[in-house]
């Protein structure tokens, strides 16, 4: 094995060790901070065609915390978030300058896109199942890296949907179509599908926009689970909901990221008058 290999093999080892709830040292001579930066987005600008919709934003994203992004419609919030596992390259005439990094390496050059996209997940507003069963649909991504045995399948579908808090309202049907479930069961299912892979980003744009009261609640509460495990980018328009889930929260304001601050901070005071203006509902 190389070097990157080795330290591949070591990370999925320590992602499997969280995944069994076990704390997991850092590595001898590795001082890190409790939350290290784990996504590092420098100067970025991005293009579509002619129209510039990110414009040299820079921003850090730390491990096991959930990033919120907040902003008038239109400012860029989306872009940025597909940026971060490169889901911009399908879209024609789109173009970036600047650099997105994960743990130090540059996931736009000479980065494994598929690796990128296990290692960085996504979940959409509307839950999008796939048209075939529950266990299907969550079996789908680790059968795509290769695991075949059904016994193993069948734990990670469990440890998933469990994760994902909607096993016992499945478990007895889990070869019925998932898109048989409610909406808000429906984007529990995508999650536990995005979380089978073991990601370690979750990328989530506005997962719960399309949810009722009760189930919005369930995903929120989903979160500050996943954030013991996981890190958390989540684009929300509701700013109770960014204040409930968010360690820290950044605002975009016409392609710029005005300001980036920890939650408590950045709803009680806001160093930027645009910040404060878009908060009291001055625009936006
Ligand atoms: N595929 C695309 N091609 C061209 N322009 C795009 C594309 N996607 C987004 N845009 C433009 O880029 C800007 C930012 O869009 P984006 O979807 O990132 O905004 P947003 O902050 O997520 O908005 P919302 O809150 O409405 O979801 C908008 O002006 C939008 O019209
Ligand atoms: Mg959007």
């Amino acid at each position: 094995m190389d070097t990157a290999e080795q330290s591949w093999a070591a990370e999925v080892e320590a992602a499997a060790a969280r995944e069994r709830g076990e704390v997991v040292p850092p590595a001898a001579g590795d001082a890190k901070p409790e939350h290290p930066v784990r996504l590092s987005v420098q100067n970025l600008d991005l293009f579509y065609g002619d129209f510039h919709a990110l414009k040299n934003v820079s921003i850090d994203i730390r491990d096991r915390e959930v990033t919120s992004f907040i902003g008038p419609s239109g400012c860029g919030k989306s872009t940025l978030l597909r940026t971060l596992n490169r889901m911009n390259d399908l879209v024609k005439g789109c173009r970036i300058e600047g650099t997105i990094e994960l743990d130090g390496e540059d996931i736009y050059q000479d980065y494994n896109v598929t690796r990128l996209r296990q290692r960085v997940g996504m979940v959409f507003q509307r839950p999008n199942p796939f048209p075939m069963s529950i266990f299907d649909n969550v079996a789908y991504g680790p059968r795509g890296m290769g695991i075949k045995s059904k016994s193993e399948l069948e734990g990670i579908v469990e440890e998933s949907l469990r994760r994902a808090a909607l096993w016992d309202e499945v478990k007895d049907k889990l070869k019925s179509s998932g898109m048989g479930l409610s909406g808000g069961q429906q984007q529990r299912l995508c999650i536990a599908r995005a979380i089978a892979v073991h990601p370690e980003v979750l990328l989530m744009d506005e997962p719960t926009s399309a949810l009722d009261p009760i189930s919005t609640q369930m995903v929120e509460q989903l979160a500050l689970e996943l954030k013991e495990h996981y890190t958390l980018v989540v684009v929300t328009h509701n700013m109770q909901q960014a204040s409930r889930i968010s360690d820290s929260v950044a605002f975009f304001l016409l392609g710029e990221l005005v300001e980036h601050a920890p939650t408590e901070q950045l709803f009680a005071t806001p160093q930027d008058q645009r910040t404060a203006d878009y908060l009291t509902g001055r625009f936006g």
